[in-house]
């Protein structure tokens, strides 16, 4: 890990993502009582952590697949062009779908994936994301289930990368401590 900055102090302890999962988890599975199985759609790779603990929270019938969109490549600023590496194995049409998505920063790439899914026709579309950075929104995004708002800094952990690294941190932290 030569060069790789270390990670800074922790904005998010996993006892409160694991405390705030209860909640949406509770508040999801409300919400999909009468209208189910649904179908959570992971984005790869940040939300495979976030994905596993939120369905043990969920007591209802669901499934799970996942998109692999391209954001930032290695760096840490939004180039704002999105494309899709890994489409969906499913076939969405008529069924309730669950997007789960690790950060929102600009809201590009959300914005870009609920549109590319509500043009296949699913019966509901929304959208959970663990941590939201209201401050860099670029574009208006409706965000049903939110975990965190946090600071305009680059975090690091439970999921979520700089250049692959930091992703098996247990908390959340600032990638970078400001001197
Ligand atoms: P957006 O399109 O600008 O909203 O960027 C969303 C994507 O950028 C997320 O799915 C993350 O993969 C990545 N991202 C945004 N902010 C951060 C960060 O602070 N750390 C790591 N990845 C981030
Ligand atoms: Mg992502």
């Amino acid at each position: 890990m030569d060069g790789v900055p270390k990670p800074g102090r922790i904005l998010v302890s996993s006892e409160a993502i694991d405390r705030r999962l209860g909640e949406l988890g509770a508040r999801i599975t409300a919400d999909y009582r009468e209208r189910n199985p649904l179908l959570l759609v992971g984005i790869l790779r940040g939300a495979f952590v976030v994905l596993s603990d939120l369905i043990r929270r969920l007591e209802i019938p669901c499934e799970v697949d996942f998109m692999e969109v391209s954001s930032y490549g290695t760096g840490t600023s939004s180039s704002g062009v999105v494309r899709i590496l890994k489409d969906l194995e499913e076939d969405i049409t008529g069924r309730h779908v669950l997007i789960v998505e690790d950060i929102i920063d600009t809201g590009l790439t959300l914005s870009y994936l609920k549109r590319s899914l509500l043009a296949r026709n699913p019966a509901s579309l929304e959208i959970f994301a663990l941590l939201s950075k209201p401050s860099r929104r670029r574009v208006e995004i409706e965000v049903k289930y939110l975990g965190f708002e946090v600071p305009d800094e680059f975090v690091v952990g439970y999921g979520i990368d700089y250049a692959g690294y930091h992703r098996n941190l247990p908390d959340i932290h600032a990638l970078l401590d400001s001197p």
